[in-house]
């Protein structure tokens, strides 16, 4: 078996979609000061692009929990493997994730932020598999929604593999005879 990958969102349009979620945060959080709370290390790409196009005052800070394993189920608890350096309490935090697939992930996590008391806390996708979802998560921004298809690049891995591609694709398995 070997894998393919196939372009499903191309650079450009991907870099357009997150230009436009920029303005659209920006608007939505005009006058307030916006911290941003990356899901490592899917989000990362996705923040880092984003942030430049938020022009209220921007912090970052960053955040591991895991619950995949090196396959492409979700367990359905999460681990801390990495917690954010900065308190929450009182800010205007909007998470941002790579995908949201069964929302097990971003449920758990929510809960976890929302009992440090921010002002306030919204979360962001690049994608989302609404298809997939086993708990419901209110999501307040998606780039794109997607069926339900194991994709990588822009911060989206496949065993590790692929997140340094600009562009969103979609793993094919070919067998090789
Ligand atoms: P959830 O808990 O099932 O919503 O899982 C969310 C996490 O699973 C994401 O943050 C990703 O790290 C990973 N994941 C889910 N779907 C994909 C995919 O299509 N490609 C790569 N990673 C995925
Ligand atoms: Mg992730």
């Amino acid at each position: 078996m070997s894998e393919r990958i196939e372009v499903v969102f191309s650079e450009e349009t991907v870099k357009e979609r997150i230009r436009e979620m920029g303005k659209q945060i920006s608007a939505a959080y005009e006058g307030k000061e916006l911290h941003l709370i990356c899901v490592l290390r899917g989000g990362s790409f996705f923040m880092c692009e984003l942030a430049k196009y938020i022009t209220v005052p921007v912090s970052i800070d960053f955040m591991s929990v895991s619950s995949y394993g090196a396959g492409t189920e979700s367990s359905g608890n999460i681990k801390i493997n990495k917690d954010l350096d900065d308190p929450i309490a009182g800010k205007h935090v909007l998470v941002v994730e790579d995908i949201i697939d069964s929302g097990r992930t971003l449920s758990h996590l929510m809960e976890l932020l929302e009992s440090r008391r921010p002002e306030s806390l919204a979360l962001c996708t690049l994608l989302d598999k609404p298809e997939r979802r086993v708990i419901e998560v209110d999501v307040d921004y998606i780039g794109f929604e997607i069926p339900d298809l194991f994709v990588v690049g822009y911060g989206l891995d496949y065993a590790q593999k692929y997140r340094n591609l600009p562009y969103i694709g979609k793993v094919c398995f070919d067998n090789i005879s």
